[in-house]
């Protein structure tokens, strides 16, 4: 196992995340540093039975560290990632940062394991609607190749942080006692409504996070010939992501084989009852590790039984991001 652990954003959403993975999954390591912002510096957080202390992120963080799980932004990884890789650590990282640098391997550990050893210090964290999405289409086009992907999202306010999952409780009770709701960390109301994402839009019209969908999943397959398009859109739900996938397979495929695969498939679930209907649900995804998935039924729009409709839920902050990490980390030791 790794002897000195860095987690950086260790006050967050997914840093919180990153230390209860930890302690469930046993890790032996003799030293954890715990760091934040200056706002941070000084408080605690509890870790294996301890309060431990939040250090500020400094360049000479990482003196003594083998391994850095970053999770406070693209802006901070940049800037500090290489400064740990020079300090002779590994770096996880979870920001969009490094995700489509060729020498970055992008790893989701059910799929391309191979490529994390393949890195030269940095380890890419996939978006965490890709991963979701990627973990059940990845087993289908193994049997089946896929050809085409049509993807919405339904994403919880975790996407965006600890302070976003606070902002949506604020605005609820804002809204139910009559007052009006304040937007501070999302540009709209997210309580009582939904929005497109608000990642900018490009020259094509797509937001970034469609965008990140789309690329990742070519990356993460080796194949840029799959058609993806995605609708990705913000729902007032803390967490935990849902997704509404439409898949074209380059040969027949029935609703029955697909329940068979994913039956089997690593890191799904398959939620499918249709008496009394029961189907994936983010309040039945959050705090488990594996994507939900149910709907499973032909796409009668397409022709030659080739088209299947699913509809998934996954954990945003853990298989969408901290248990994705911690495992890609796991394939190194
Ligand atoms: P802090 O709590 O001190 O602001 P979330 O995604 O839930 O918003 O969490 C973001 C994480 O990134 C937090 O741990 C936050 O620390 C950390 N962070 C934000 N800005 C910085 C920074 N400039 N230096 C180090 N950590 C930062």
């Amino acid at each position: 196992m790794f002897q000195t652990v860095a987690i950086v954003g260790a006050t967050g959403a997914v840093g919180h995340e990153f230390i209860s993975l930890i302690e469930q999954r046993g890790w032996q390591v003799d030293r954890y540093v715990l760091l934040a912002s200056a706002r941070s510096a000084g408080c605690t957080v509890r870790m294996l039975g301890h309060d431990r202390a939040v250090e500020e992120l400094t360049e000479s963080s990482f003196d003594g560290v083998d391994l850095a799980l970053f999770s406070a932004g693209g802006g901070i990884s940049k800037q500090f990632a290489p400064r740990a890789v020079a300090a002779g650590a590994v770096v996880v990282d979870n920001s969009s940062a490094f995700r489509m640098d060729p020498e970055v391997p992008l790893v989701v550990p059910e799929i391309n394991p191979a490529d994390a050893h393949r890195h030269r210090g940095i380890i890419a964290n996939p978006n965490c609607s890709t991963i979701i999405m990627v973990i059940p289409v990845w087993p289908l086009h193994r049997a089946n190749p896929v050809k085409r992907i049509v993807v919405s999202t339904y994403q919880s306010a975790s996407g965006a942080g600890m302070r976003a999952m606070e902002e949506l409780q604020t605005q609820t009770r804002e809204v139910l006692d009559g007052k009006p709701a304040k937007p501070r960390v999302f540009p709209f109301q997210l309580a009582f409504n939904l929005f497109c994402h608000n990642s900018p839009i490009d020259e094509t019209g797509y937001n970034a996070e469609e965008v990140k969908m789309i690329r990742e999943t070519w990356k993460i397959f080796h194949d840029d010939t799959i058609g993806v398009t995605a609708t990705c859109v913000r729902v007032p739900v803390l967490r935990a992501h849902s997704e509404a996938v439409n898949l074209t397979f380059e040969n027949p495929i029935t609703p029955d084989e697909v329940r068979e695969i994913l039956s089997k498939a690593p890191g799904v679930r398959v939620v499918d009852r249709l008496d009394p209907q029961h189907f994936p649900m983010p309040i039945e995804a959050g705090g488990i590790d594996e994507v939900l998935v149910g709907r499973i039924r032909q796409d009668i729009s397409q022709p030659g039984s080739r088209g299947i409709d699913l509809f998934i839920s996954g954990d945003q902050l853990r298989k969408g991001a901290a248990l994705n990490a911690v495992q890609i980390a796991e394939l190194l030791v």
